[in-house]
C-alpha cells in the first residue's frame, strides 16, 4: 500500500517569520491521526529552511521538511547555487526538481534533472521529479509521449529499488495556477501510463511503490476525487499550500480519501 504524500509548493512566497506562522498554525491544525493515512511536507524557500526546521525538530513536528530546487553538485564553483549535502545537513527529506517553473524559466533540461535526482539520492533524500506536458502537446495529443520521454530520462542510469523510492509529480502546466485542473479520470491515465513506463523500465517492485502524485490548482475541492484513483499518491500543491486552513482542510480530505 503506498502512503500518500501531500506536498506544499511554497514557491517564492513567504519570508521566514511568515513561514514560522504558517508552520505553527498547520501544526495546531493537522491531527494525530491523519498523519497515519497520509505524509505531509513542506517546501520553504531557501532562507525559511532553518528556520522551519527548528520549528519541526523543537517540537516534535511530523510534518517533513522539503526544499524546491538544489544542484547536484556537493561543493565548488557555482555561485548562487545550493548544494545537496547542505540540505541534508538541515533535515531535509524531499527535494523537489524538474518542477515545470525551473524547466521553462531557467532553462533546466531533461540532463540536469536527471543529475539533481542521482545527487539527491547520492544524499539520501527523496527527489520529487516533476513532469507534465504545455498546452500545445496536450491539443496536439502528445501527452503521453512527452511526459513518459521526461520520465524516462529523468530516471536513466537510476537503479530499481533507487527508483521504487522516488516520488513522480505528474503536473500539466497548463494546471499550474491556473485554476484549471485536469479532470481526475485524466490525471489517472497519465499516472497510470507513467507507472506502466516505471515498471517496463526498472521493474514491476519498482512500479508498485514508487509514489505518483498529480499536481497543477489542487485544492481542498478537488484532492479527494484526485486521490482516490488508483494510481494517484498524493498532490504536490502550490497556491493552497501557503494558506493554513485550505491546506489543512485539503490533507484532511486526503486522508479521507
Ligand atoms: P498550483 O501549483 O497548485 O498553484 O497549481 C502546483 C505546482 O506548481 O507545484
Amino acid at each position: 500500500m503506498r502512503k500518500p504524500l501531500i506536498s506544499g509548493n511554497w514557491k517564492m512566497n513567504l519570508n521566514h517569520f511568515e513561514a514560522l506562522t504558517l508552520v505553527e498554525k498547520l501544526a495546531y491544525q493537522l491531527t494525530k491521526d491523519v498523519f497515519e493515512r497520509v505524509d505531509v511536507a513542506v517546501h520553504p524557500p531557501f532562507t525559511d529552511l532553518r528556520t522551519v526546521q527548528t520549528v519541526i525538530a523543537s517540537d516534535s513536528l511530523e510534518i517533513q521538511l522539503g526544499a524546491q530546487h538544489c544542484h547536484w553538485e556537493a561543493t565548488g564553483a557555482y555561485t548562487g547555487e545550493i548544494s545537496p549535502a547542505f540540505l541534508a545537513k538541515l533535515d531535509v527529506k524531499l527535494v523537489i526538481c524538474g518542477h515545470s517553473e525551473r524547466r521553462e524559466l531557467f532553462g533546466e533540461t531533461d540532463e540536469m534533472v536527471n543529475h539533481k535526482v542521482k545527487a539527491i539520492i547520492a544524499h539520501d533524500m527523496t527527489p520529487i521529479m516533476c513532469v507534465g506536458e504545455t498546452l500545445e502537446e496536450r491539443e496536439a495529443g502528445q501527452t503521453e509521449t512527452r511526459v513518459l520521454d521526461q520520465v524516462r530520462a529523468g530516471l536513466d542510469g537510476l537503479k530499481r529499488e533507487q527508483v521504487g523510492q522516488m516520488v513522480l509529480a505528474y503536473e500539466p502546466i497548463w494546471a499550474i495556477g491556473t485554476g484549471r485542473t485536469a479532470t481526475a479520470d485524466d490525471a489517472q491515465a497519465v499516472c497510470a501510463a507513467i507507472r506502466g513506463a516505471v515498471v517496463e523500465g526498472w521493474g514491476a517492485p519498482a512500479g508498485e511503490s514508487i509514489r505518483i502524485q498529480y499536481g497543477g490548482s489542487v485544492k481542498a475541492a478537488n484532492a479527494a476525487e484526485l486521490i482516490a484513483m488508483p494510481d494517484i499518491d498524493g498532490a504536490l500543491v502550490g497556491g493552497a499550500s501557503i494558506d493554513a486552513e485550505e491546506f489543512a482542510r485539503l490533507v484532511a480530505f486526503a486522508a479521507e480519501a
